[in-house]
C-alpha cells in the first residue's frame, strides 16, 4: 500500500492561491490576459486561482503530457489539446500544476511563442527545482519544493489521487 505523508494543507494552499491571484490581478491590470491551463494536472488549481483574480480575462486550455505513468518523465511530450482562442498579440499566462525537469513547459512556451502572443509568463502551483534540466523563468509559484513525488489537488500518480483536497508526499 502506498503511504501518503501530509505536506501542504488545504489552508496553506488557499492562502498561497489567494496571494498569487492578487499579484496577477495587479500585474495584468492593463493587459489583455488569457489564462491558459495546462491539462490535466492544473484543473483544480486553475479553478481556484481564477476566483482570486479580480480583473477581466479569458480562459483556455492546452493539453500536454510527458508521463507514461510512474514517477519520472518519459522525456517525450505529447500535445493532447491545442488552444481554442486566438493568442496573437495577447498576454498569455500559462498555468501548470508542477514544473519538474521543465521539458513540458519549454515545449509549451515555444509553441505559444510561435502563435505570436505578446507576452508569455508562467504560473505554477509547485516549482520543484532539483531535477530542472532546462531553464524556465517561473513568474508565479505558490510553493517551491526541492524534490519528492507529490499527489493531490490535481496532481496524480498514474492518474489517481487528483481528488485529494490537500497535497501529500507519496511513498511507494
Ligand atoms: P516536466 O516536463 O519534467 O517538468 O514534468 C512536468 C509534469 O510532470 C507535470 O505537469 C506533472 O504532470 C508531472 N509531474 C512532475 N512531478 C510530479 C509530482 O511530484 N507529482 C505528480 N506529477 C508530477
Ligand atoms: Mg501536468
Amino acid at each position: 500500500m502506498p503511504e501518503f505523508i501530509p505536506m501542504i494543507s488545504e489552508k496553506e494552499i488557499q492562502e498561497q492561491v489567494k496571494r498569487v491571484g492578487q499579484e496577477i490581478s495587479t500585474d495584468y491590470k492593463d493587459k489583455d490576459l488569457v489564462i491558459m491551463g495546462i491539462l490535466k494536472g492544473s484543473f483544480i488549481f486553475l479553478a481556484d486561482l481564477i476566483r482570486e483574480i479580480s480583473i477581466d480575462h479569458e480562459i483556455d486550455m492546452m493539453g500536454a503530457s510527458s508521463y507514461k505513468g510512474g514517477t519520472s518523465s518519459s522525456g517525450q511530450i505529447v500535445f493532447t489539446k491545442q488552444p481554442d482562442l486566438e493568442l496573437k498579440g495577447r498576454d498569455v499566462l500559462l498555468v501548470e500544476d508542477i514544473v519538474d525537469t521543465g521539458r513540458t513547459l519549454r515545449k509549451i512556451i515555444e509553441f505559444t511563442e510561435l502563435l505570436n502572443a505578446r507576452s508569455v509568463k508562467i504560473c505554477t502551483l509547485i516549482d520543484k527545482y532539483e531535477r530542472r534540466e532546462v531553464k524556465i523563468d517561473v513568474d508565479y509559484a505558490c510553493f517551491s519544493l526541492e524534490k519528492g513525488f507529490i499527489v493531490g489537488y490535481g496532481l496524480d500518480y498514474e492518474e489517481k489521487y487528483r481528488n485529494l483536497p490537500a497535497i501529500y508526499d507519496l511513498k511507494l
